[in-house]
């Protein structure tokens, strides 16, 4: 494992590169910073002073925990010393009882660090992995070690233009901005206040290997009733449980093109390869959620409203939804699409000419409605307009629903 003084070293080297490319103005600073490496027998506080100075009989707060008290005795070496500055490798013995532990920051009380757990801070990723929103890692901060859950990231900084892009996630050399939570509390000074104690390298979990650092900007104060929903377990946190990518393989099609069937087929083989699936019927949908509604177009609208947001909870539950709905309309299939991110919402046309369908008629439903029984029915007297680019197009004149089945798994699976 790397010596303190080690990891100094490879996070001061870190930040520095950072700090010029993103042209950042530090205002350093003077107040008394000691993360504490260990305690000593004695109680002493043994670490080197990060910034400042400190004497004896100066009022001082360990923290995060915030507890204060007074310098009692300064040890360098074997010999005592009235005072201690920036460098000094020291071991501080405080007055009364006040107590420390490895990790913990002895700050001067004139002016006291920040503790807190929820930052904003920006990264920049030096491992060949991507760094990935909702991902733990262990951080180092100062003498302190604990695990920071990344959220997702707010925008991708160009480190030669300073533009902010979207981005969700950081390849090596990238940096971003975005929030993190830490298990443990940390005390922090703002990065440009103090590059040592406003600073932190990200490792793996496992290995410890360094992945990247970053410095922080500042610490989130959310009241206790504004829970950061995206740090509760969150559609990542979800579906890394489920080990899958979810997302909504959504069937659009004629009554009677093959949806159900290729639908359930589908369905049958995620759900054998392991996968957390639902399928959402629209014949089945209508029996409950949507009994209330009809065929006309203003219930149609509504009853792919309904659905649309039903999958999208089922998505951010982690789960692989199959919808199988005719969802006539061109524009609700495209609001449909708007409440998912990018990728995760799937057209699948099961593209069945109406005389195909018609001869088919496994409901008796097109004879119904020849017969005038049946009103506003899709392809007689209620329009579909089939969509122009699916992600899949299945051709049930050529496709068994075998093979159509197979071929929709198949792009779900290059999807995970
Ligand atoms: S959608 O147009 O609103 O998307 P949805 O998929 O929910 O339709 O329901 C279609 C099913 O309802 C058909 O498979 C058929 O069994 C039944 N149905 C009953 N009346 C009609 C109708 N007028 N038009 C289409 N399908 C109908």
């Amino acid at each position: 494992m790397a010596s303190e003084s080690d990891r100094r070293g490879e996070v001061a080297a870190f930040l520095e590169g950072l700090e010029r490319r993103l042209g950042i103005r530090h205002r350093g600073g003077d107040a008394f910073r000691l993360p504490v490496a260990r305690v000593v027998d004695g109680g002493g506080l043994a670490g080197t002073v990060a910034a400042g100075r400190v004497r004896v009989g100066d009022r001082v707060g360990v923290h995060p925990a915030g507890v204060e008290g007074s310098v009692a005795r300064i040890v360098a070496g074997d010999d005592g010393r009235d005072r201690a500055n920036d460098g000094d490798e020291v071991t501080l013995f405080l007055a009364g009882d006040v107590t420390a532990a490895a990790g913990d920051l002895v700050a001067s009380s004139a002016d006291p660090p920040g503790a807190g757990t929820q930052f904003e801070v920006t990264i920049v990723w030096t491992a060949d992995e991507p760094m990935l929103r909702g991902r733990s890692y262990l951080l180092r901060a100062g003498a302190r070690t604990t695990v920071a859950t990344v959220a997702p990231l707010k925008y991708r900084l160009d480190l030669e233009t300073k533009e902010r892009l979207p981005a969700a996630r950081l390849e090596r050399g990238e940096a971003g901005v975005c929030q993190i939570a830490l298990e443990e509390p940390i005390a922090f000074d703002p990065y440009t206040a103090n590059r040592r104690t406003g600073s932190f390298v990200l490792a793996d979990r496992a290995t410890g290997r360094q992945l990247g650092g970053g410095l922080i900007h500042f610490e989130l104060r959310r009241s206790g009733n504004v829970r950061w929903q995206v740090l509760d377990v969150d559609k990542r946190a979800r579906s890394e449980q489920n080990a899958q990518t979810p997302c909504v393989l959504w069937f659009t099609g004629l009554s009677g093109a093959g949806k159900s069937t290729i639908a359930n087929l589908v369905e049958r083989r995620l759900h054998a390869l392991g996968r957390r699936t639902y399928l959402l019927d629209g014949d089945n949908v209508r029996h409950g959620l949507n009994k209330d509604l009809g065929f006309t177009e203003a219930d149609r609208v509504e009853n792919i409203r309904r659905v649309a947001e039903v999958a999208r909870l089922m998505v951010d539950a982690g789960l692989i939804v199959v919808v199988a709905f005719i969802s006539p309309f061109a524009s609700e299939r495209r609001m449909a699409r708007g409440l998912f991110e990018v990728g995760e919402f799937v057209e699948v046309f099961v593209d069945t000419p109406l005389d195909v369908a018609e001869a088919r008629d496994p409901k008796g439903l097109y004879a119904k409605a020849r017969r005038g029984e049946l009103v506003n029915f899709t392809g007689i007297d209620s329009p579909y307009e089939p969509p122009l680019s699916p992600e899949v197009h299945v051709d049930t004149t050529v496709l068994v629903p075998d093979a159509a089945a197979e071929r929709i798994v198949g792009a779900v699976l290059a999807r995970q």
